[in-house]
């Protein structure tokens, strides 16, 4: 069981960022990392299509004996993990925007949020601010065009830092101290954010909460990795590998059809 790889699955290249730091907790464990680019953007999506691929994205990948699936997408997260779990007797890990910690940090009171639409229309995401944003101002923004940016290599573009800032400066004009990044492409976009964003804003995302979550279910179910080698990442992509390139060395991508 334990040297079982860990599956992950986003739309696109935005769940390498929390792939990041669950190889760098758990160096030893084995992943299959796929990103279903050939139906990104999801937050275009509707509900039941974001449920359609990410039930087709978790039978593949547990038919590749994949003893956990994290859910490297918000937007996924937040409209197919029950449906998931429902289905599927595999322990599921999600990601959610990190209003939690940042609504308990805010000293102004005012919190913004940028995320996909499929993110911010969600039950789940309303729930979520409804329980844990009392007393707090949410300022909710969708980050259109940022994901299909992402996925075409415009991450250091004018056009990008332009957007950014006219997602961001009315959030900051109406006192926001907190930026949350509530899509797991945007962490890529960190060092343009810290650049264009007034010092005292705070950028939050839970990438390494959620890393230590999936190590909390391994320990509790006793089915981490027992090697003591480095363990192994396999990546595929269901659309074109261009993007993944950027990321990836070409030996280590494979593309792959998931109807
Ligand atoms: N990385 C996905 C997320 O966290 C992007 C969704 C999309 O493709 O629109 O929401």
């Amino acid at each position: 069981m334990g040297n079982r790889p860990i599956g992950v699955f986003d739309s696109g290249v935005g769940g390498l960022s929390l792939l990041r730091e669950l190889r760098s907790l758990l160096p030893n464990e084995n992943f299959i990392y796929i990103s279903d680019n050939a139906f990104a953007p999801y937050g275009a999506l509707s509900p039941d299509d974001i449920r359609k691929r990410s039930q087709a994205l978790t039978h593949w990948l547990s038919e590749q004996s994949c003893k956990l699936i994290v859910v490297a997408c918000n937007t996924a997260t937040t409209n197919a993990i029950e449906s998931l779990r429902k289905t599927y007797q595999i322990p599921f890990v999600g990601i959610e925007p990190a209003i939690k910690p940042a609504a308990l940090q805010t000293k102004t009171g005012v919190v913004g949020i940028l995320a996909t639409k499929g993110t911010l229309s969600s039950g789940l995401f309303h729930e979520t601010s409804a329980a844990y944003g009392q007393g707090v101002r949410i300022l909710e923004k969708e980050g259109k065009h940022l994901v299909e940016m992402i996925e075409s290599g415009m991450l250091q573009s004018e056009e990008m830092k332009q957007l950014l800032q006219s997602y961001t400066q009315p959030m900051i004009e109406q006192g926001a101290d907190h930026l949350v990044l509530g899509c797991t492409h945007y962490p890529f976009l960190t060092p343009i954010l810290t650049r264009i964003l007034p010092q005292h804003v705070k950028i939050v995302d839970c990438n390494g909460a959620v890393a230590k979550q999936v190590e909390r279910v391994l320990n509790k179910k006793d089915s981490g990795c027992e090697s003591q080698h480095m363990g192994n990442t396999n990546y595929f992509c269901t659309g074109d590998s261009q993007t993944m390139l950027q990321f990836v060395s070409p030996d280590d991508v494979n593309v792959l059809s998931i109807p």
